[in-house]
């Protein structure tokens, strides 16, 4: 494919249940720094302990929150503003998780596209990079690739604009988690992630451009792990992972590896 650097990122979600596990955490990433000049990594950690992790990682291996508010700082009872994020030195930001989403049904707030644009368009106004998540529900994987790639233009319509004036590609990456894979222990196949991967690079070589297409990366999660990486990363289309269950063990770095 074309020279897209690839990207893994881990998502430790709510977890861990305590602080003093962190350094154990923190530590399975260690053996992710060599690979950084052919992977960029990130790590996501909950809010509380962001900040404490924060300057813990080797060099080069980014801290990106969960999630961020739409605006600036001001009334917004439990958001984090990206201005708070730039300023304690992140520079990338995780959005629209399935799991914020909603589409769990988990009592989490259900953040629209429309939201979700909103957000990407004040991330990249702050100078900051973003890891944006779509995803389509079991139901509609089960009605075939077309509903899926529909499932997925739906959730990147509201950006098209946003990622037409962007100069930098690199400073977006599309994670593609479809929900039913997402810690189930079910990934997607290889063969089925990259059918779905070209289809949204396809969509966004249509409706954005062909530039566009050929730089953004597009992360695959769900059931990633130091198993099925090295055959679903040697498709064309699948850039990297975005990893849950198996960045909370020494495994992440089995995962750069394998890409690397
Ligand atoms: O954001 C990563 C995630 O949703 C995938 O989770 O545990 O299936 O790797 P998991």
């Amino acid at each position: 494919g074309m020279a897209r650097k690839p990207i893994v990122g881990g998502n430790w979600k709510c977890n861990p249940a305590t602080a003093s596990s962190l350094d154990e955490l923190v530590s399975n990433f260690d053996g992710c720094a060599q690979y950084l000049d052919k992977c960029d990594v990130y790590v996501c950690p909950s809010n509380l302990h962001v900040a404490l992790v924060k300057d813990s990682f080797k060099p080069g291996i980014k801290v990106a929150p969960q999630n961020c508010n739409f605006t600036g700082c001001g009334a917004y009872t439990g958001e984090m503003s990206v201005d708070q994020i730039k300023d304690m030195g992140m520079s990338t930001v995780l959005i629209g998780h399935s799991e914020r989403r909603g589409e769990f049904g988990l009592p989490t707030p259900k953040e629209s596209n429309e939201l979700m644009a909103t957000k990407l368009q004040y991330i990249l106004d702050q100078g900051l990079s973003c890891v944006f998540c779509i995803g389509e529900p079991l139901p509609i994987r089960e009605k075939g690739v077309d509903a899926v790639l529909a499932e997925c233009a739906n959730q990147l319509e509201d950006i098209v604009p946003i990622l037409k004036s962007l100069e930098d590609k690199s400073r977006v990456v599309i994670a593609y988690e479809p929900v039913w894979a997402i810690g189930t222990g079910v990934a997607a196949t290889p063969e089925q992630a990259q059918e779905t991967h070209k289809g949204i690079r396809d969509w966004i070589a249509k409706n954005v451009d062909q530039t566009t297409a050929d730089e953004i990366r597009i992360q695959y999660g769900g059931s990633a792990n130091a198993k099925n990486a090295p055959e679903l990363s040697a498709f064309p289309d699948i850039d990297g992972f975005l990893v849950g269950g198996a960045s909370l063990k020494p495994e992440i770095a089995d995962i750069v590896a394998a890409i690397s």
